[in-house]
């Protein structure tokens, strides 16, 4: 029999994190019966962004790069729609695999099921009901292309189910007829297994940075209604700025080059006060394994993250969240995440909570048993080559 040849797309920095999960699951127990072809849309290219997680994750290497780059929505989404159609049609895969929710997301989606090839959407079903934020709409479109839809959380699933999807329906499985499964997150099986070897390939990274375990709070700030809204912007860093000023506590901040362009451009005096503060460490961003690394050893998390919130809670820290919703309801519901806005006092008030609470708070496991990659192969295989 041959084997089932899937295209996977990434393109930012979360998928190509996301997409290791699967190509290690297939190194290792599917390499006989899977085929992967990776193709890589470009909307991410700094060597912080990309390249270092394929270095560092042993993913395979894109086959394809399409080399889009940063742009507004409707042309880097245009441009991705344009040069995939090219890819899929000449190498005609059995299935296109998409990650998340970004823009390299939405052109897949519309690019494959508009060429009727079956679109797998891992990561489906996460909703934030906010309609203004770009990652809602994308999401939205790639569930409803798609024709087998990974759920990561029961709260993933149930979103679905009060769209229209059924758990009922039967193969043969189609873009009218979806099949939606319910998983566990493949960034669980990701953290389980980097966890370890960050550990032994990092060690000297907090030492290096002059930080000490527990004594120090990592920051991440990437999401454009942070960046781009200057009062919400100066909100955020004022704030963080004043509390680690206080509390002595050092801040650890790994930031996204539209987050420190937009510090630079819009708020220089911000900028100049917060580099040159002796509490706040503005670096570059890091590696995977030194991020989970810098998650491991941190006090408390600060971010308005999807990724990183969860991976706060992977490692038993309380998380701070710089949005008014989350699709991650669970965390915020068992009281390990706060939903701060850019608000200076919902920030100040969680800050505190967490301090002074941090040994009572426990961490259940929401997102599977860690096998979630090998699930979902197990599955694409059982649809695709029945
Ligand atoms: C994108 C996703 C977001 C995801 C994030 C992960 C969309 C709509 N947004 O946001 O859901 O959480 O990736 O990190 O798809 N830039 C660089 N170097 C790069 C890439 C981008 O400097 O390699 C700068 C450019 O100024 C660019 C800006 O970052 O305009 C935004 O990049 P873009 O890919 O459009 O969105 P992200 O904010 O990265
Ligand atoms: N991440 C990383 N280095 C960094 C910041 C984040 O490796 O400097 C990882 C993080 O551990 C998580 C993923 O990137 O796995 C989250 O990506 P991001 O915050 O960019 O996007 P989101 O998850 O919000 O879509």
């Amino acid at each position: 029999m041959s084997k089932l040849r899937i295209m996977n797309i990434v393109g930012a920095r979360p998928q190509i994190i996301k997409a290791s999960a699967i190509s290690r699951a297939i190194s290792k127990k599917f390499s006989e019966e899977i085929e992967e072809i990776v193709v890589h849309t470009g909307q991410h290219y700094d060597r912080e962004l990309s390249d270092v997680f394929f270095d560092e994750l042993e993913i395979r290497m894109p086959d394809f790069n399409l080399q889009v780059g940063s742009g507004r929505h409707g042309r880097q989404t245009g441009m991705i729609l344009e040069r995939i159609e090219d890819v899929m049609l000449s190498e005609k895969p059995d299935c296109v695999v998409i990650y998340g929710d970004t823009n390299s997301t939405l052109a897949a989606a519309l690019a494959a099921s508009k060429q009727h090839f079956p679109v797998v959407h891992i990561e489906a079903g996460m909703r934030s009901f906010n309609k203004q934020m770009p990652e809602e709409l994308n999401r939205i479109v790639a569930d409803h292309a798609s024709t087998l839809l990974f759920a990561p959380t029961n709260t993933a699933f149930k979103n679905l189910m009060n769209e229209g999807f059924r758990p009922e329906n039967v193969s043969p499985y189609s873009i009218n007829n979806p099949r939606v499964i319910l998983t566990g997150d493949i960034m669980y099986d990701n953290s389980l297994f980097y966890a370890e070897l960050a550990e032994k390939k990092k060690k000297e990274l907090l030492h290096k940075m002059g930080i000490e375990e527990g004594r120090f709070v990592l920051v991440t700030i990437h999401r454009d209604l942070n960046t781009d809204d200057t009062t919400r912007l100066g909100n955020i860093f004022n704030t963080l700025k004043k509390l680690s000023d206080e509390s002595k506590f050092t801040m650890v901040l790994p930031l996204h080059p539209r987050t420190m362009i937009a510090l630079k451009n819009n708020l220089p005096d911000l900028y100049s006060a917060v580099t040159s503060s002796e509490h706040m460490k503005v670096i570059r961003p890091v590696s995977f394994l030194e991020m989970i690394l810098l998650e491991k050893k941190a006090k408390i998390i600060v971010t308005d993250s999807g990724g990183v919130q969860k991976e706060s809670h992977f490692f038993s820290k309380p998380c701070i969240v710089l949005r008014k919703e989350t699709e991650w309801v669970e965390l915020v519901k068992n009281g390990t995440v706060r939903l701060a806005d850019a608000d200076p006092a919902m920030i100040t008030e969680a800050w505190n909570y967490f301090m002074d609470n941090h040994d009572e708070l426990r961490y259940p496991a929401f997102y599977g048993d860690g096998k979630a990659s090998e699930a979902i192969l197990g599955e694409m295989l059982m649809v695709f080559c029945h």
